[in-house]
């Protein structure tokens, strides 16, 4: 058993030398102080510090949860700016040829490296084609693309020219990219020719061209050749990368925007079918983005760091591209997977690449571990100074296999609480002064207020269990949802007026930490990839032999989660041996490769009020394996279905 008071302390070699604002737990904590004494002094003061402004704001927050309804948050309103300058330009004047990105291409060793000089270039040039292609400040263009420096270029193109981009994960299927283009009416898709990962194709063209078969918004169709394999080609629509950019003039003004207009649209699910464009705007988001990841892994000049995201999720966004580059940092882009060619592979990017600080998901490190530790002590992990984990609760055994093995006790560990809708990190240890525990994300950034909440939504102070909520805007946050403020609204500022509902439920301790117990809400999150259940439910009944379908989530060792759905069968159609495969089918076409159904249960009827509201404590039970846990269901219409449901339960 796990000690959960076991605290760890910083480890010397990580602790010392720290040129950053939080070298110890005592400047933590005064700085924290000022943050709330002053918001608006300390965060002006940090972004004049950090982001390169055409014009400094001189006002700080403008705003707040109670007038969000009418008013959308604003930070440092009165200042402009183009974000890559910020990311790339003074970069070129301070330090030409350091690397920017490093890319680690799907075969162990095929890569290349882009300095900050040839970064500047590369995405000038692809500004200018794109602007050659039609793209306009504010207008928006989806990224649809794997893990090349390409898609980190794409976004950053579409910055230097004040145009909107969403990066729309590789895994998401036709349906799902069409969806998207349609909610933003995007101008030009950018995607690339094929997909590479852990050995495999992925055929990102041949996707996008089903995806836009009825999208009358896109206009061009930018390529980038990764392979050599021949796709299908519209010679009106479609434009080679290489034939678009190569061409280009590597001169590229960059366009002035206003610190709140939007920098980017990101799609994440939530209680509905239909997936929300979280919108963050150019200001506050960077400045959110750079400060978090200087202090959280405690930054140095020299160091080597390694995000394993996708640039499709917020991590790509906030920590593989926009928090290093505006950081002046090297990052590196990983196109592989974990198991690639086998479970070494982290560990060779490590020690190959000398990486100092390296960022992943607790699904990995899990599946990792079951692997045993010789593929992690073959390979030299001496550089490695920093770990990072985000995207799910890590459980205290996976944590300490991370910090002993992978770290051999020489490394702290961050285990970084945060969502696509706050930007960036929120809860978590400072790399070189928080003493951490297994499991927990420790405490708030400074300026954060999480709160914990009560069934009552009464507010629980010192330790506690509880809906975790925020109290105060903070410079990073999601500004709405594109199209749809009331949405937002409805979404985050409603339950618990006037905070900031997170969706999580979280335990906070005796010394203050925080242990994040997962989404209170109807969101599922299996190996990090978020999704709701109504997405999943919303697929399954489009299929002809369902009528009805609930979804769940269950613990599951690898994933974090798994996903069990019940179905209902339309009168009259008998379970086949067939229904399994097609139901999982169903799931891929509308949603994508990540959406897998772990567990089906065909059931006589689902447990229902007299009102008709789907009972899912109970379905939940019985997926968790606890059925003995159903506590009352007398309020049930029928409750005999339980009996059948209990008898039927399925197990992996
Ligand atoms: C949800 C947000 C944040 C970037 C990746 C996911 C869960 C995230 C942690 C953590 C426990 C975590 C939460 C959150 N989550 N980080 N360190 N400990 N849970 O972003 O797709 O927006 O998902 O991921 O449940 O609400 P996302």
């Amino acid at each position: 058993m796990t000690d959960e008071t076991r605290t760890y302390a910083v480890p010397s070699r990580v602790a010392e030398g720290s040129p950053n604002l939080f070298p110890s737990m005592d400047a933590y904590r005064e700085v924290s102080q000022d943050v709330k004494n002053d918001p608006d002094a300390f965060w002006l003061g940090v972004t004049k510090d950090r982001i390169a402004w055409r014009k400094e704001p001189t006002i700080g927050l403008d705003g707040s949860f109670h007038d969000i309804a009418k008013n959308q948050i604003s930070w440092f309103g009165d200042g402009t700016l183009n974000i890559t300058e910020s990311c790339i330009d003074r970069h070129v004047d301070a330090h030409p040829d350091k690397v920017a990105i490093i890319w680690e291409g799907d075969e162990p060793g095929d890569g290349r490296t882009l300095t900050y000089r040839e970064l500047h270039e590369e995405v000038c040039k692809t500004a200018n084609a794109l602007r050659e292609l039609g793209l306009k400040k504010g207008e928006r263009a989806i990224i649809y693309m794997g893990m090349v420096p390409e898609a980190a270029i794409a976004m950053l193109a579409c910055a230097r020219l004040g145009a909107v981009h969403s990066v729309v994960f590789g895994g998401f299927s036709a349906e799902a990219l069409r969806d998207r283009i349609l909610d933003c009416g995007a101008e030009i898709v950018i995607t690339q020719d094929i997909g590479r990962r852990g050995g495999r194709d992925i055929p990102l063209k041949e996707v996008t061209v089903q995806a836009t078969a009825a999208t009358p918004s896109v206009k061009k169709v930018l390529v980038y050749k990764r392979t050599n394999t021949e796709v299908p080609w519209d010679h009106e629509r479609d434009v080679w990368w290489h034939d678009a950019v190569n061409s280009a003039s590597a001169d590229c003004p960059a366009v002035e925007c206003a610190a709140e207009d939007p920098l980017f649209i990101l799609y994440t699910s939530g209680s509905t079918g239909k997936p929300k464009g979280l919108v963050h705007t150019c200001g506050g988001y960077l400045t959110w983005a750079s400060f978090t990841h200087q202090e959280v892994f405690d930054l140095r000049d020299d160091d080597v760091y390694a995000c394993v995201a996708d640039v499709g999720w917020i991590t790509g966004h906030s920590y593989i591209v926009y928090g290093p580059l505006a950081n002046g940092a090297t990052t590196l882009m990983f196109e592989s997977t974990p198991l690639y060619p086998d479970a070494g592979r982290y560990w060779d990017v490590v020690q190959r690449h000398k990486v100092t600080v390296f960022y992943t998901a607790p699904t990995a490190i899990r599946a990792l571990a079951a692997k045993g530790d010789d593929f992690v002590t073959k390979y030299d992990r001496s550089s490695l100074r920093v770990l990072g984990t985000v995207g799910e609760p890590i459980n205290p055994a996976a944590w300490e296999w991370y910090y002993d093995v992978v770290g051999e006790g020489r490394c702290n560990i961050v285990d970084t609480w945060w969502q696509t809708e706050t930007g960036g990190i929120m809860i978590t240890p400072i790399a070189c002064a928080t003493p951490t525990r297994a499991g927990s994300a420790t405490f708030p950034m400074v300026g954060i207020e999480p709160i914990l909440l009560d069934d009552e939504a009464r507010r629980i102070r010192g330790p506690g269990e509880g809906k975790l909520c925020v109290e105060f805007p903070w410079p990073g946050m999601a500004r709405t949802v594109w199209g749809d403020h009331d949405r937002y609204v409805g979404t985050y500022f409603t339950t618990y007026k006037p905070y900031y509902f997170t969706g999580d439920g979280c335990r906070r301790d005796a010394q203050g930490y925080h242990w994040i117990t997962g989404r209170v809400d109807d969101v599922l999150n299996v190996s990090g990839h978020r999704m709701g259940t109504a997405e999943f439910e919303s697929a399954l009944v489009s299929a002809e032999a369902v009528a009805e379908a609930a979804v769940v989530g269950f613990p599951h060792d690898i994933k974090g989660q798994g996903v069990y759905a019940y179905i209902v069968l339309q009168p009259g159609v008998d379970a086949s041996d067939s229904i399994e495969a097609e139901l999982k089918q169903v799931c891929r076409t509308a949603i994508g490769a990540h959406a897998v159904v772990d567990l089906f249960q065909i059931v006589p009827g689902l447990p229902k009020t007299r009102s008709g509201k789907v009972m899912r404590r109970i379905l939940r039970k019985v997926a968790e394996g606890e059925p003995e846990k159903l506590g009352d269901v007398s309020t049930l219409a029928d409750p005999s279905v339980v009996d059948a449901i209990v008898a039927g339960a399925k197990k992996l």
